[in-house]
């Protein structure tokens, strides 16, 4: 074990798989461009409906999912196979136990990816959020995630070193309960090749499609990505976690919650009064743990905070975990049913979810990418830090523009449907308030389209950093990893 832990870097990329984690990471950038590309165009037609062309396939309701799709599964997934088949080998100190598995998990993964997006232009699809897959797609899906499953664990039970990092724990919670969910709420009794029937009905499937949707929430946008940041941000800081203790606490009591939270989504609805409730309480109780987590990385930068002035990447890192607390602050305000009330259906609710998206998810998987990409290739570092700086700024102002347009639109919106006049009427029309949403698309539209605009800055970063190994890279060791 001693002479596998002092193994030199130049041999890890012969020890390792990286090969499926270096395609994962390069289509995790394609698909991070293509789907927030696909977001600025949505948030466009919302500006100009004219856009949506009066096409069927470019019609505001096809590409909406195409987005959600692109951006969770394809981007947001992508980082998460990328980093996870990383951080499992390097914890571990094994090779994934097959390569065969891991390129059949890429491939299929991204076979998946393209499926959804042709099926939903041409309008397949199953009508219920984040899980529009038809029948042949989501077993497809499972058959993937059976074998990304066996890698992962089989990998763990193959280590050789007695601990399992905590980095891996959370990973490892949102393979599990992603699969689960997923069978779960895509159990349907198939009619023909593209079309099948839910086996649950009324209140039953909306609450099943929330347990999942929550969950997808939970377990791939949170807990998923915790894993990452429990890996990357001290690996950046060059600093150990900041409790260890504090991160097991944190790991069992997010699991333990979040699976109850799912009625959230369903305040006034048939849904039992008392399940509401329920998911209501279990939301409050969820933002302990979430800012646990949240701390927990903040402080890993104790005595490190300088870094911040030089280091873009870090600080990509540590803005995410500051979105994260942001969020899960804002999650648990709208879990309230009062407070429901008013955000549900609104703006506000598009504003919390990219607070999340952007801030969190797509900033940790972007800082997670830069720190990655010399590593993978044998580079020294990133072609250009004046790049990702200019990024980190795009990002940020972008994310700000975004979510602080999408409050004042809900909030607005909100009020202006609950007022009534002396007679009971409403006091304005569905229609005032939407000319009153204008300009706050305007500002969304500019947001997303900063955003996105530093998509293309790290596309372009990424492959000049590719390009120019020869000249930045260190003798030797580096250019040992870049051969294999
Ligand atoms: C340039 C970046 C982005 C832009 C401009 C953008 C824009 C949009 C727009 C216009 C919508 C439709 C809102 C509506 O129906 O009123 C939307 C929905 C959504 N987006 Fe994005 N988006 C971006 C990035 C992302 C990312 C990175 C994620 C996830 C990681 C994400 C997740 C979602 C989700 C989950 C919804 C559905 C929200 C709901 O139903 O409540 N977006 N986005
Ligand atoms: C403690 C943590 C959190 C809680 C309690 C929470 C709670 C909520 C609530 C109450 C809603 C509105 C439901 C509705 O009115 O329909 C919501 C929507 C949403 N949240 Fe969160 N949130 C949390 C964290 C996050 C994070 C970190 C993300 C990451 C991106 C996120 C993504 C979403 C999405 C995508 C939706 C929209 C679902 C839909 O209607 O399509 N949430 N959340």
């Amino acid at each position: 074990m001693t002479a596998i832990s002092s193994i030199s870097s130049s041999s890890h990329a012969q020890l390792y798989n990286y090969d499926v984690v270096r395609k994962f990471t390069l289509m995790t950038l394609v698909w991070g461009v293509l789907g927030m590309a696909m977001g600025v165009l949505l948030a466009a037609q919302l500006v100009w409906p004219e856009l949506t062309l009066n096409q069927p396939w470019s019609a505001f309701g096809r590409l909406r999912p195409i987005h959600t799709n692109l951006v969770i599964f394809a981007f947001g997934g992508g980082a998460l196979f990328a980093t996870s088949l990383y951080v499992v080998q390097r914890t571990s100190r094994v090779r994934l136990v097959s390569d065969t598995l891991a390129n059949f998990v890429f491939w299929g993964w991204q076979a998946s990816i393209v499926a959804i997006v042709v099926s939903y232009a041409l309008g397949y699809t199953t009508s219920k959020e984040y899980a529009e897959m038809i029948w042949p797609i989501a077993t497809w899906v499972t058959l993937v995630w059976v074998a990304y499953s066996y890698l992962f664990f089989a990998t763990i039970a193959r280590r050789n070193v007695s601990h399992i990092y905590v980095g891996n724990w959370f990973y490892g919670a949102f393979i599990v309960v992603t699969g689960v969910v997923h069978v779960v709420n895509h159990i349907s009794v198939p009619v023909s090749l593209l079309q099948s029937y839910p086996v649950y009905a009324g209140a039953t499937d909306a609450m099943i499609q929330w347990w999942y949707g929550h969950s997808v929430v939970g377990f791939i946008l949170s807990v998923g990505f915790l894993g990452m940041m429990y890996y990357f941000v001290p690996k950046q800081a060059e600093r150990p976690i900041y409790s260890y203790r504090l991160s097991i606490v944190h790991f069992w009591a997010i699991i333990s919650l979040y699976i109850w939270a799912g009625p959230h989504h369903l305040h006034y609805t048939a849904l039992p009064d008392w399940a509401q409730s329920l998911g209501m309480v279990m939301s409050i109780i969820l933002l302990a743990p979430s800012w646990g987590g949240m701390i927990n990385g903040m402080m890993t930068l104790s005595g490190a905070w300088h870094k911040l002035r030089t280091d873009p990447i870090l600080r990509f890192l540590v803005v995410a975990l500051a979105f994260y607390g942001m969020s899960t602050f804002e999650g648990p305000m709208m879990a309230i049913k009062t407070v429901n009330a008013l955000s549900h259906y609104t703006d506000w609710t598009i504003g919390h979810v990219h607070a999340g998206a952007l801030g969190w998810v797509a900033m940790i998987s972007i800082g997670t990418l830069y720190h990655m990409v010399p590593k993978l290739w044998g580079r020294e570092q990133m072609y250009s830090t004046a790049l990702i700086n200019a990024h980190f700024w795009l990002a940020t102002i972008g994310t700000v523009l975004y979510i602080v347009a999408m409050w004042v639109n809900g909030i607005t919106q909100g009020l202006m449907w609950r007022a009534v006049n002396v007679d009971g009427t409403a006091t304005y029309s569905f229609v005032e308030a939407l000319e009153a949403s204008h300009p706050g698309y305007v500002v969304r539209l500019i947001g997303g389209g900063m955003f996105a605009s530093g998509m293309l800055l790290m596309a372009y970063n990424v492959w000049r950093t590719l390009q120019d190994a020869p000249q930045r890279s260190g003798a030797g060791a580096r250019q040992g990893e870049a051969a294999t």
